[in-house]
Formats: C-alpha cells, structure tokens, sequence
C-alpha cells in the first residue's frame, strides 16, 4: 500500500459500527455527552416549525428526534445512516429513515434543506472535502450547514501515561484502518468559509472524562471494541490497556480526551 492508497476499510464494516447491544450503549453514551451542546448550538441557528433538516450518519438517532420534535407539523426531517439498525424505531409522519451513504448516494428525497447536520461522520470519511461540497450542494438558499468533528488536541497534555497512550492507540488505529483525520477539524471553520458559507462560526465542547460518566463509558467502548486492532497494529500493550480501561471505570480519575470541534455556516440567499 502506498501513501496515497485508501485505507483498506471503511466505518461500519468491522472496525466501528454495527448492531450489537454495545454499539448502541456506545452511541447512547455519546449522546447524553454530545446533545446538550448540540441542541444549544441548533437552538441558535434559529431551527425551528417548518424546517426541513437532514441529519447526516444520525447513528442512534437522538438529534434527528430532537429535530422532528422542533419542526413538528409543517417542517419534516430526514435522518440518513449507511447503518440504519439503530433507527429503526424513529421514524414517525415528521421524520424520515434513510439508508444511505452520503459519499456515493444521489440527494436524499425532502431536500434542499433548511438545515443539515453531520456530527462526528465527516472526520471518518476519507473524502470529506468531496463530502462538505455535497452537503453545500444540498442546501436551500440560507439553509444551515452544521458539521461536528473531534479533535486530538488536548491528548498530548494528559498527565496519565496509560490513559494518554490509550487514546493515541485510538487515534491511530482509527487512521490506520479507516482513514479518520481527527486534526482535520482544527482547521476549522475554514472548510465552510472555503464553500462560500456566510455567518460562520465555530466552538469547541470539552467534556471531562471521568468520574466513571457518559464520556468514560464511551471511551472505554471504544477502547474495548478498537483493541484487537490495536494489538494488530502494535500501537499499546495489554498492560497498558488495561490501565486506561480501569482508569476509566474508576469514579475518582479525571481527564479530557478528544475534543468536539462544532462549525456552521449558511449559504447565501
Ligand atoms: C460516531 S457515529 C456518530 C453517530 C451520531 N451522528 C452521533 O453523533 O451520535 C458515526 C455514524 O456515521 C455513520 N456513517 C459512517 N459512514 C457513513 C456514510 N458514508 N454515510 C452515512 N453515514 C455514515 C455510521 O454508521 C455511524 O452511525
């Protein structure tokens, strides 16, 4: 494989994703960590009755449910996965469920949009600059583009080796197998102003991780489910895993991890 060479996987084919009991306590965790700085940052771009939104990789759904609660009547919601197993139960007369993969597949039907919203997909796609034009494309004149990655940042500072080692292990091996970039998201929002967005901005969420909460249980999940690749790829040992891993079910250890890098913008008109 060269440089230049796609990763040899993509997200939801082996390396995260799937139907199990565990992918779905893994999403609920990111979302009792995630909506609530989500929601604030959908409630200020003003969405509300009438909207047509587009909830892109909607995972488990639970921002595309917010969504439909807010455009409830006249607007409509249409939530997009290429894993759609943990949605199956959401779809209702405001809320569509589609399967589909936003790198290949033709405009979801509902669109132009009002607003769409991607959190944490673009970072795990390769073609993500190929992706950001679509989803521009699909916007109707001032919709809102509202796109949220992680990023790496505050893992060098952390003061605990094993917990640090651990989540560069995840970084790396999410890199190596699917391609995920999680710097690309530092650069923001120059990839919405690139496209001619207006009213840009960008803030970023930094959760603690610890305390045994939503953020701990996430990435302890994460670390479980990664770890055999880990160990492919050489990137920790066991010892040193399984530190992290009982760090992060203990209730008196503290730390940050990822960042969540949140950027929108609106397209002329
Ligand atoms: C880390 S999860 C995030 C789920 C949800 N957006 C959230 O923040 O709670 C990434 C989601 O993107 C979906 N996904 C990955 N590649 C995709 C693609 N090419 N098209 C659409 N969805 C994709 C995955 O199946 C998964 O549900």
């Amino acid at each position: 494989m060269t440089d230049t060479a796609p990763p040899p996987r993509r997200y939801a084919d082996d390396v995260l994703g799937g139907p199990t009991d565990t992918e779905r306590a893994r999403l609920a965790a990111m979302a009792a960590v995630c909506d609530p700085t989500t929601i604030r940052v959908l409630d200020e771009r003003g969405v509300g009755v009438g909207w047509r939104c587009l909830e892109v990789g909607a995972g488990g759904g639970s921002i595309a449910a917010w969504l439909a609660d807010r455009v409830t009547g006249a607007g409509h919601v249409v939530a997009t996965d290429v894993d759609i197993r943990h949605l199956d139960v959401l779809a209702g007369p405001d809320l569509t469920v589609l399967r589909h993969d936003v790198t290949r597949d033709p405009a979801p039907a509902g669109g132009p949009f009002d607003l769409i919203h991607a959190r944490f997909v673009l970072e795990h796609l390769p073609d993500r600059e190929y992706v950001l034009d679509r989803l521009r494309d699909w916007l109707q004149p001032g919709g809102v583009l509202v796109v949220e990655s992680i990023v790496k940042f505050p893992l060098d500072s952390s003061p605990h080796p094993a917990f640090r080692r651990a989540m560069h292990s995840i970084d790396e091996a999410l890199a190596r197998t699917i391609g995920t970039d999680s710097a690309w998201a530092r650069g923001f929002p120059a990839p919405l102003q690139a496209r001619g967005l207006v009213d840009v901005g960008v803030s970023v969420h930094l959760p603690t991780t610890g305390g045994a909460g939503a953020s701990a249980q996430c990435w302890a999940l994460t670390l479980t489910r990664l770890r055999p690749h880990i160990r492919e790829l050489g990137l920790a040992d066991d010892d040193t895993l399984d530190e992290a891993l009982a760090a992060l079910a203990d209730p008196a250890f503290f730390d940050l991890s990822f960042a969540t890098a949140i950027a929108w913008g609106r397209a002329p008109g």
